[in-house]
């Protein structure tokens, strides 16, 4: 599986550390946030996790490559969402899962009005935001099955790429934000 992007790993070390069979890639473009995936992984005793500095909307990897790729409140900060969908498509492998979850804006006044006035001019977030709508659309245009769910201003989402389908990358862009911990349940 690839995991994109990882940050510090806070959310999916605790699982990793249970799934030592697994071959796990580990992705995000700041060496700083991985560096301390890295040491929460030694800590861990994790073995299987390998961690690569790279940027989703250009993944080293060939086409077809994974069973299952992770996202975790990464689009809301990836400057080009295009290229981060274009480019996880095409490095899951027929019939593989894309699933995890980030910011949707339309769901929550509060959230909506934060990532406006905070995070987006500290450039944590990067628009367009997605909304649950928009997201439900691109992703069922994109792929053969597509679950959504909207809880407040987090979607969390898993999809399945066809087994036979030739990629139909959706135009649209979009974004995520949140604390994934409570999807963890949804996304498996
Ligand atoms: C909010 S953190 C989320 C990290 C982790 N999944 C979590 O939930 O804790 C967003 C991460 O996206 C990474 N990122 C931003 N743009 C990226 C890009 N173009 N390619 C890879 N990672 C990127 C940042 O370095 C940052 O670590």
């Amino acid at each position: 599986m690839l995991e994109v992007p990882v940050g510090t790993g806070i959310l999916t070390m605790p699982v990793y550390e249970t799934l030592p069979d697994a071959d796990i890639t580990c992705l995000d473009y700041s060496p700083d946030m991985m560096e301390r995936a890295k040491r929460q992984a030694v800590k861990r005793g994790i073995q299987n996790v390998r961690f690569m500095q790279e940027d989703v909307g250009h993944l080293p990897f060939d086409d077809n490559s994974f069973n299952l790729v992770l996202s975790l409140n990464g689009f809301h900060a990836f400057p080009d969402k295009e290229a981060a969908y274009r480019e996880i498509y095409r490095v899951l492998k027929p019939g593989g899962i894309f699933c995890g979850c980030f910011y949707v804006k339309g769901e929550n006044k509060r959230t909506d009005w934060f990532i406006e006035k905070i995070y987006t001019p500290k450039g944590y977030f990067t628009p367009p935001y997605e909304t649950a709508e928009s997201l439900e659309e691109r992703l069922k245009t994109m792929y053969k099955k597509a679950k959504i769910k909207a809880v407040e201003g987090m979607a969390a989402f898993r999809c399945r790429k066809s087994k036979t389908q030739i990629s139909k990358n959706s135009k649209k862009a979009t974004p995520p934000i949140g604390n994934g911990t409570a999807f963890l349940s949804f996304l498996s």
